[in-house]
């Protein structure tokens, strides 16, 4: 007589994520950078630095989003479930931008090469269901995570109401807890095979290092 084989059911992606990025997860936010920042020791101008950076990391991100959202026909329609219109942070940073350089901030911010390289990294890859769900964890589930602490900190220390931390602020997500779990659960239903899984594991590591980089840049100028 046989016995019954164990089936050990397979780890969701989400944990994987958690599990995989946790020493990095660490590392980035204890980058000299995010912790002067956080602790008041920079200024107005350094926050108004980082929303300038983020701004084309956003704009590819949300190019990738888009594109995903919008096709239904071909193998990227498995994406569809991740994209979340609710997420959208392109125009909260605009707004913020507007606020924080006033009305020619366009003019004003200045692009660092490291968020060039991100940005035109996510631009490259993120037509790819691994790689555009890497490089959404990584931003979205962080900007509700931690992001809800940076932007307590920015308001305590750089005097700061809602205005210039509107990129914080998810209108469309009344309970950020509720919408993570839900997102989670978008990440766990991916249709990935093995070698996508760990091409997602790999991915986000490569932003985390790439987030990194930009925090190093902006040391560089305001610590
Ligand atoms: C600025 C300093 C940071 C603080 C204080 C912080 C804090 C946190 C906290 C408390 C959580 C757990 C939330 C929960 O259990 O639901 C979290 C999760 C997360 N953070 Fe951060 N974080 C910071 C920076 C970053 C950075 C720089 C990134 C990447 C760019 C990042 C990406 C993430 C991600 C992806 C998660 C979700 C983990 C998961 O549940 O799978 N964080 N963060």
């Amino acid at each position: 007589m046989s016995l019954p084989v164990e089936e050990t059911a397979p780890v969701p992606l989400s944990a994987l994520l958690r599990e995989r990025t946790r020493a990095a997860h660490g590392e980035a936010n204890s980058e000299q950078f995010i912790e002067e920042l956080l602790s008041g020791g920079l200024s107005r101008a350094a926050h108004a630095d980082l929303s300038a950076q983020l701004l084309p990391v956003y704009e590819a991100l949300e190019e990738a989003s888009a594109a995903l959202g919008d096709d239904t026909q071909g193998d990227e329609s498995r994406g569809a479930g991740l994209v979340f219109t609710e997420l959208a942070r392109v125009p909260a940073l605009e707004r913020d931008l507007a606020f924080l350089y006033g009305p020619a901030w366009r003019d004003e911010i200045r692009i660092l090469p490291a968020t060039r390289a991100y940005a035109d990294h996510i631009r490259e890859v993120g037509g790819s269901l691994p790689h555009y769900a890497a490089h959404s964890y990584t931003r979205y589930l962080g900007d509700l995570s931690g992001g809800q602490i940076v932007k307590r900190m920015m308001k305590q220390h750089y005097g700061l109401e809602e205005e210039g931390v509107a990129f914080y602020t998810f209108p469309d997500i009344p309970k950020v807890k509720v919408f993570k779990d839900a997102y989670r659960d978008a990440l766990d239903q991916l249709d990935l095979d093995d070698d996508e899984v760990t091409a997602t594991l790999d991915e986000t590591l490569l932003a985390f290092t790439l987030n990194r980089a930009v925090f190093t840049e902006l040391a560089e100028i305001h610590c």
